[in-house]
């Protein structure tokens, strides 16, 4: 035993002295990490972001090749033009529409680009702005040159001085009332239409500004006003503005407009006049129901499904197509009230219009007013004195 340990300790020392253990460990070690690696260097090199050599790439085609197939390969078109590896088809969809879903609340989030405003926008700045300006402009022309060849439409006989109950004071506050509005609504809306191209050049960004807003909120609130008088006017002379067989005479005569001392023989109102009535009712529903779509957006919408930007552009353009209509129809009226026509302004402002006036104009009124009279002097003389 005393010999074995010893010649072990001998041993041990020999190799330590020379340095041996310090190698092996490091041979040890060394072959361990080659060992370790060997997988992750196999891997590193299956991922590597080049091709293998043998894959077909999506390079772009051979340009020159005389074989158009080669030219088209992967997708491409010649001429280094987008082919359909483009994202056309992508932003095809996103400008047709396209829906995603989103997380927020506001679902409307999920169509990236609504298109429809692309058009509505160049409807509104060109088209409409365009063709309103025509209708009144071209409007205001042609009263100014019927002023002209026609001259003011007098009374051919001269007042006579004999009044007639023409409108009760409810008729004209209601009436009043509702042109008060429509007069209110007509001049901001036009603000709003043209402010923007004809009124800032001119008044400059911040004048325009504060009298936009002011616009803004007296269109708001006319809107109410105008609604209840267009429900007043409605009751008041609904009965007299349905259509009668007297109406034909007059279309076909044109009202007597434009001959001198041609009056086709009319009721209370004539046929022009029922126009100017069915435009103020069924316009003016129109424009209050689209007008309150625009104050109340997403509350009030007029197209079905969830289509609610492109309901707000739907009532924004309708609102102002009839509005403009509405304007250019009331500037005939608004002149045949005046200027156009005398003692007609007086009518709506005292209630009493002239005898002679009114069997020019309303000949089969008169004669229903008198026939009413007569029959009630009559069933009054029946009636035995107390
Ligand atoms: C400053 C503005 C206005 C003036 C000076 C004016 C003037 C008149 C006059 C003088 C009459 C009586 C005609 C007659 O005796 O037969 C009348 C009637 C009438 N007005 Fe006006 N008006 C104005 C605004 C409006 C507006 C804005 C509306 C509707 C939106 C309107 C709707 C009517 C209707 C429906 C009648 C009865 C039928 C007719 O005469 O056409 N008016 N207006």
């Amino acid at each position: 035993m005393g010999h074995t340990r010893c010649l072990h300790t001998k041993l041990t020392r020999k190799y330590f002295q020379r340095g041996y253990a310090l190698y092996g460990f490091f041979f040890f070690m060394v072959a361990f990490f080659a060992i370790g690696t060997m997988p992750f260097m196999t891997n590193a090199k299956a991922s590597s972001v080049r091709p293998p050599a043998n894959a077909t790439t999506n390079a772009l085609p051979d340009q020159n090749s005389a074989d158009p197939q080669k030219k088209q390969s992967g997708g491409f078109v010649p001429g280094k033009t987008l082919g359909n590896r483009s994202q056309t088809d992508l932003w095809r969809q996103l400008r047709r529409n396209i829906k995603g879903t989103v997380s927020i609340p506001d679902k409307k989030a999920g169509v990236l680009i609504q298109s429809a405003g692309d058009s509505w926008m160049k409807f509104r700045n060109n088209d409409l702005y365009k063709y309103s300006s025509w209708g009144i402009l071209g409007m205001i022309g042609a009263l100014l040159l019927f002023l002209l060849v026609r001259g003011r439409i007098r009374i051919d006989n001269g007042p006579a001085n004999i009044k007639i109950e023409r409108f009760s004071k409810f008729e004209r506050t209601g009436h009043w009332l509702n042109a008060a509005a429509f007069i209110v609504l007509a001049i901001t809306g036009l603000i709003m239409l043209y402010g923007r191209y004809l009124l800032i050049p001119l008044l400059g960004g911040e004048v325009f500004a504060m009298l936009a807003g002011w616009g803004k909120f007296a269109h708001n609130w006319g809107g109410f006003v105008f609604m209840l008088g267009i429900v007043w006017i409605f009751f008041a002379w609904v009965k007299d503005n349905l259509l009668s067989k007297d109406d034909f005479g007059w279309i076909i005569k044109a009202g007597g407009l434009f001959s001198k001392g041609v009056h086709p023989p009319t009721r209370k109102f004539n046929f022009g006049e029922k126009v100017v009535f069915w435009v103020a009712i069924l316009g003016g529903i129109a424009v209050s129901v689209t007008g309150l779509a625009l104050i109340l957006p997403f509350q009030i919408q007029l197209l079905p499904g969830d289509l609610g930007i492109h309901s707000m552009q739907f009532a924004q353009t309708w609102h102002t197509i009839v509005g403009v209509i509405m304007i250019v129809v009331i500037i005939a009226h608004i002149y045949l009230g005046t200027v156009g026509m005398q003692g007609s302004f007086k009518n709506m402002i005292t209630g009493q219009a002239d005898r002679n006036w009114a069997l020019q104009h309303h000949s089969l009124w008169v004669e229903e007013l008198e026939n009413k009279d007569e029959k009630q002097g009559a069933a009054d003389a029946r009636q035995p004195a107390e």
